[in-house]
Order: C-alpha cells, then sequence, then structure tokens
C-alpha cells in the first residue's frame, strides 16, 4: 500500500485493486496547493471523515471529475448523493466489504458541521483492511478509550493520528492512542497547516520514540509504503 501525504489531513492512497483520497483540502491550503496537482488525482473512492472545510473542500469538483464513489457517514453522504454525486453512507460500527477490502467506520471525538452550519452527522475514523495491510485513520479526533475496541478486531501495520493538538489530539495523546490500538508505526497529520497546531517536529518525532514507536512525518507529495 503506497500512501502519499497531500498536506493537512489530506491522503491518497494507492491500493493493488483501487487508489483511494481521503479528507481532500488541498486548493485551500497553501502549503499544499504548490506541490499537489489536484487534477492529477484519480481516486476511485474518496473517504471522508467529517464535514469540517479542511476535510471537504476539494471532494466535489473530484467526485465531479472522476466520478469516485464518496465513502462518509449517513448526512454527508446525502448530501453529495443530493448533488448528483456517487455516494456509500456508513455510520459508527458499520463494516462494508469494498473491492480493495474492508471498511469500518469507527468512533471520533469530535464536531462535523458543514461550513454553512448545516449538519454533517457525527465525525469518525476508518479502519481499512486490505488482503495485504491494515491501517487506521483516525480523522480529527480527541484521544478516546474507544480506540481500544480497535485492536480486539484488527492487527494494525499502520493508524494515521492527528497530532497538532488544539482541535485535535496532540504528541503526547497520540502516543497513548498508539498504545491504546496497539501500532507502534505512527503517520502523523493535521498538524502545521494552521497557527494554531504547528508543532516541534524533532520533539514529536522523539517522544515517540521515547515511548518506543515511531512516528512518520511526510513532506507533502511524499510517501510510505507499508
Ligand atoms: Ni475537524
Ligand atoms: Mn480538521
Amino acid at each position: 500500500m503506497k500512501i502519499t501525504f497531500l498536506g493537512h489531513a489530506s491522503l491518497y492512497l494507492e491500493l493493488p485493486n483501487a487508489t483511494l483520497l481521503v479528507d481532500p483540502f488541498i486548493s485551500g491550503n497553501e502549503k499544499a496547493k504548490n506541490h499537489v496537482d489536484v487534477d492529477g488525482l484519480n481516486p476511485d473512492f474518496i473517504l471522508v471523515t467529517h464535514a469540517h472545510q479542511d476535510h471537504i473542500l476539494d471532494v466535489e469538483p473530484i467526485a465531479k471529475r472522476t466520478g469516485a464513489t464518496i465513502v462518509s457517514n449517513f448526512e454527508i453522504a446525502e448530501h453529495y448523493s443530493a448533488k448528483g454525486l456517487k455516494t456509500h453512507p456508513m455510520n459508527h460500527g458499520g463494516r462494508w466489504e469494498f473491492p480493495f477490502g474492508t471498511v469500518q467506520y469507527v468512533n471520533a471525538i469530535h464536531t462535523s458541521s458543514f461550513p454553512d452550519g448545516s449538519y454533517g452527522g457525527q465525525p469518525g475514523g476508518f479502519v481499512i483492511k486490505t488482503t495485504e495491510k491494515t491501517i487506521y485513520i483516525a480523522g480529527d479526533t480527541a484521544l478516546t478509550m474507544d480506540m481500544k475496541l480497535i485492536p480486539m478486531h484488527y492487527t494494525l501495520d499502520l493508524a494515521i493520528l492527528p497530532i497538532g493538538d488544539n482541535f485535535t489530539m496532540g504528541v503526547n495523546d497520540a502516543v497513548i492512542a498508539a498504545d491504546f490500538v496497539n501500532c507502534e508505526e505512527v503517520l502523523g497529520y493535521h498538524y502545521d497547516t494552521f497557527g494554531y497546531i504547528e508543532i516541534d517536529h524533532k520533539k514529536a518525532v522523539e517522544t515517540f520514540k521515547n515511548a518506543g514507536k515511531t512516528l512518520h512525518l511526510l513532506d507533502i507529495g511524499s510517501h510510505i509504503v507499508i
């Protein structure tokens, strides 16, 4: 599985038989827009964790251009379905077998209004299990005991966790989250985009290292293969 960091909480996952885009916020991200070609992204599916602008900004144009299926909570799926886009609605705890593997929509503690203030359902994260690898994409969330449910069902190869603090958990709580989900390999996201969430990279990496874990921080546009 090739995972490319598109800045903020945006990810591009290249799986053996599908390409997934997660929470696309690129055209409005000063740090990303010169490093990522939005028109070059060709996802089969677009996964959306919640309705905040910094997670949905580019969903509509990309879905329109590519015909990708938007996978999200029921309310967000309804929102895009009403615009004539292809969607797959889910809700917390539910799993679905997609052609590329199983997806479960899991709990997150956050909020989820659309930019106009309308209801965007409840926020979540995704566990994606393919025949090769299993990853957890936490979405925007606080540290929550619910994370302990994840290793009851899955053995994770990678946990993708927000580390920017202020709007989500920060580095210290993300270390505990990695413990809760029983995963030593962490990709950090949701940091540095805005003033509120700037972090000290060296200190963050060191904090994970001291806990016996590895924090990967990717430059925008670069990738890891797991
Ligand atoms: Ni948010
Ligand atoms: Mn966010």
